[in-house]
């Protein structure tokens, strides 16, 4: 297992290079989005504290509302104050020009996402934005997914995804021969957002392990586990041993903004200094993001910090 300051002083380091350490140690590189500056330093404080590298994610909605180019240059400059490896995704990524803008503001990934249309359409569009981004810059690793996966990284009524369309290996080492991918996202029993009984801690999300091993047989490349708020603890390990090696969580961190601001605000009527409501808030969702980080490079965790989530 990672153990604590192996990944000090190494923010040097490439995100190829980062993914393949944490598989060669059994962990998986947390992705966490954020959609303010909350959030961001949140994620930050969380890998400061843990010493563990971080992925900071952004959807297109989330780059809308941050600024593409503004979230790159903070992450920049984090980046340079950080002894611990910090990247940048531009995650559910649904058009070749957001793909453009996320590779020419200085992103280190590109999760290219048309799993909703036909799949050999979505194999001729990822393709292409292999290529478009890769000469941009070689570096930057693209993402692509397959499969249904469900909508929307928020508290939902009902399960959102069709099981039917889970990934098979087949599909999933086609798709990565045909489009040249380095990263691949499928479907396994993962969903976005979380039931109202998940939020309480009373249920959750189950993967399909055994597939999950099939498809990194299959394919070979990273694969990327979206979905994962709410997710039990002993499958995501599972999983990081089957051959996961990123986990995106975004609804345990929205929970945890909404209810720590929440409360914050009610604490007293009469504050009005932005920095004092919004202390609470960073702390609280720093606690959500390190307790996920220490599950995924293997150290145990203190009951109370995950299983709720506020
Ligand atoms: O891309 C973002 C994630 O897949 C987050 O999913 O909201 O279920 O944690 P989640
Ligand atoms: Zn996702």
């Amino acid at each position: 297992m990672t153990a604590i300051g192996t990944l000090r002083n190494t923010s040097k380091d490439t995100l190829h290079e980062v993914l393949t350490r944490l598989q060669t140690e059994g962990a998986a590189l947390g992705h966490f989005n954020v959609a303010d500056h909350v959030l961001l330093k949140a994620v930050i404080a969380a890998a400061s504290e843990t010493k563990f590298p971080v992925f900071v994610g952004a959807s297109e909605g989330e780059r809308e509302f941050f600024g593409a180019r503004q979230l790159a240059a903070l992450v920049k400059s984090l980046r340079q104050e950080s002894d611990v490896p910090i990247f940048l995704n531009a995650d559910h990524t649904h058009s070749l020009a957001k793909a453009i803008e996320a590779a020419k503001a200085g992103f280190d990934s590109v999760g290219i996402d048309f799993s909703a249309v036909p799949f050999d359409q979505n194999v001729t569009r990822t393709k292409e934005a292999v290529q478009v981004v890769k000469a941009i810059n070689p570096a930057i690793l693209v993402e692509g997914e397959i499969g249904d996966i469900g909508t929307g990284s928020e508290i939902h009524e009902s399960a959102q995804a069709d099981f039917s369309k889970l990934t098979t290996p087949q599909e999933g080492r086609q798709f990565v021969e045909a489009t040249g991918i380095d990263i691949l996202a499928p479907s396994v029993g993962n969903r976005h957002g979380m039931l109202k009984s998940m939020v309480e801690g009373k249920a959750k999300k189950h993967l399909d392990i055994e597939r999950i091993g099939q498809i990194k047989q299959a394919t070979g490349v990273f694969l990327t586990l979206h979905g994962g708020s709410g997710t039990d603890d002993e499958h995501f390990r599972k999983a990081i041993n089957s051959g996961i090696n990123v986990i995106h969580i975004n609804t345990e961190l929205r929970v945890a903004w909404r209810e720590s601001l929440t409360d914050s605000l009610a604490r007293d009527s009469n504050e009005v200094v932005p920095y004092k409501i919004l202390r609470p808030v960073v702390e609280s969702v720093k606690q959500v993001v390190s307790a996920r980080l220490r599950l995924f490079h293997g150290e145990s965790v203190r009951p109370s910090a995950v299983g709720t989530v506020a």
